[in-house]
């Protein structure tokens, strides 16, 4: 009888979604005090479609004197948003809520022409998960007593809020959300290659009628972010990106008041034992390492098998990954997107050559890639030890760094043994080893049989160079708080 080869045998057709109904702008300007307004620099750079390498808008660079008139109208806002009625607050934030929901086909494929996401995630995940976050919080914003009982909760102010490109509009609701409810106003800066969903935004909570200088979205790069943190009227920092750029803010607002939470980098280990099931560990590592293209701060990046498993689980690996499809962002099958931008493309290139420079040994299935826009191949290195730069760093792309472990106490040392404290997965059947991995490994979140499962009610952070602070449920509702 012959096998059922998926790969040689089988080939899907195109079901590209149209992008047809999408109605951008040429350029997008800043969203301060309720009001479209140009920039006082009157510059404007180019976002890109990474699958095409087509410029789809120009979006407006945000300075210094851009930066001061939004924190202004935040400023402005927060004197009376801080007074409004809990309940009539949730119910703004309902509304965004919905909103999102209306439009989330929309928004959905924004998101991936803007970052280069399959449209199966943003469409899934994405999208979806920040409707959930603006819900979850609106839920919250008149019960705050019935959070922190006997505690008095306040209002913080003004916040300044910093996001990464990985996760454009759901990392947008994770900070808005839970300030908003809590009473606060807010400045967010988008990053520079994905700023289309945060302006979208910008136009929903336009249409909810959420009071004027409640949310502020200003455009541009580090320099705009850096406006942000240093106004000397901006009472929170929360920021999501890398680790370099957490220090810096550290440095910046040391001897301030300001409060501040980072979520940074990480290189989550994954760990799977010989007792577990391992099809569906496979089927673990993949979503582990090959979400969004790896461009993921919890990815699984590190990857630790038993030994006396070693060589079933690679095959299986090496056959999965042979069979994931590499491509346009906007087709339903397509399984790994386009990178980014080219210059994240060029840091991942940069460590898979050190890692085989290294003497790392690398394996990337053959699939057909477009020249144009930025691509990289699902990529596997084995034969690698703690001490390679591709164990060590983030590299934030599609590539997995294989070891083995003979024990449940060198797997505890090695994954321990990083920078970084984000994510962890364990994938076992023994419920007592998952409580003892649960306990003993430095991460903020552990995943058990399962990984990259998202939810506003759980919160997310982590420790060591990870940053702190949590977002997400309770936990995500006291780093907008002060407490009387
Ligand atoms: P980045 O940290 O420079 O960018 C994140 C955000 O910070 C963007 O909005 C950016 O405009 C802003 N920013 C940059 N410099 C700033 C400054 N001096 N002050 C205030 N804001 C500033 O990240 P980048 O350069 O895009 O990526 C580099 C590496 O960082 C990636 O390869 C990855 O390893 C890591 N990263 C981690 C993320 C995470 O989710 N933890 C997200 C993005 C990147
Ligand atoms: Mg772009």
């Amino acid at each position: 009888m012959s096998k059922l080869n998926l790969n040689k045998t089988w080939n899907y057709a195109t079901a590209t979604e149209s992008t047809n109904h999408i109605l951008l702008k040429e350029k997008y300007d800043l969203f301060i005090n309720g009001e479209f307004v140009k920039s006082n620099s009157k510059k404007y750079f180019d976002t890109i479609n990474p699958a095409t390498d087509e410029v789809i808008a120009k979006i407006a660079e945000a300075n210094k004197k851009d930066i001061d008139l939004a924190v202004k109208s935040a400023r402005r806002a927060f004197r009376s948003w801080s007074k409004l009625k809990a309940k009539e607050r949730g119910k703004y934030i309902f509304r965004i809520a919905r909103m999102i929901q209306e439009r989330a086909k929309e928004f959905a494929i924004i998101e991936s022409m803007d970052g280069g996401k399959p449209i199966r995630e943003s469409r899934d995940v994405d999208i979806p998960l920040a409707a959930n976050h603006f819900f979850y919080y609106a839920g919250w914003s008149d019960k705050l007593d019935c959070a922190f009982p006997n505690q008095n909760p306040k209002p913080l102010g003004v916040a300044g809020q910093i996001i990464p490109w990985n996760f454009p509009l759901l990392m947008a609701a994770w900070k808005i959300a839970p300030a908003i409810a809590c009473g606060n106003t807010v400045v967010l800066k988008p990053a520079e290659t994905t700023s289309l969903t945060a302006l979208k935004l910008a136009e929903i909570i336009q249409e909810s009628g959420l009071p004027k200088g409640v949310v502020n979205i200003v455009t541009g790069a580090g320099n705009t972010g850096a406006e942000i943190v240093n106004h000397p009227d901006i009472d929170k920092i929360a920021f999501t990106g890398s680790t370099n750029v957490g220090k810096l803010i550290q440095k910046s607002i040391a001897g301030t008041k300001k409060k501040s939470t980072l979520e940074l980098g990480g290189k989550g280990a994954n760990i799977i034992f010989e007792d577990s099931a391992i099809d569906q560990a496979v089927e673990g590592i993949i979503n582990a390492i090959f979400f969004n293209q790896g461009h993921v701060c919890c990815a699984g990046s590190r990857l630790f098998v038993q030994e006396s498993i070693a060589d079933i689980v690679i095959k299986k690996l090496k056959e999965r990954i042979s069979s994931l499809i590499v491509g346009n962002p906007l087709d339903k099958n397509t399984d790994i997107g386009a990178i980014n931008s080219k210059e994240q493309l060029a840091t991942i290139n940069k460590y898979i050559k050190i890692g085989q420079e290294e003497g790392g040994e690398i394996y990337q299935p053959k699939c057909s890639i477009s020249k144009k826009g930025n691509w990289c191949p699902p990529t596997l290195f084995l034969n690698v030890s703690q001490s390679h730069t591709v164990v060590q760093e983030e590299i934030f792309g599609p590539v997995l760094a294989i070891q083995t472990f003979r024990t449940i106490d060198e797997v505890i040392e090695k994954a321990n043994n990083t920078p970084f404290g984000l994510s962890a997965g364990v994938w076992t059947e023994k419920g007592s080893k998952i409580f003892k991995l649960t306990q003993e490994l430095n991460a903020g979140v552990v995943w058990a049989n399962t990984y990259n499962k998202f939810d506003p009610t759980s919160p997310f952070g982590g420790f060591k160079e990870s940053g702190f602070g949590r977002e997400g449920g309770l936990h995500g509702l006291k780093a907008y708080l002060k407490f009387e």
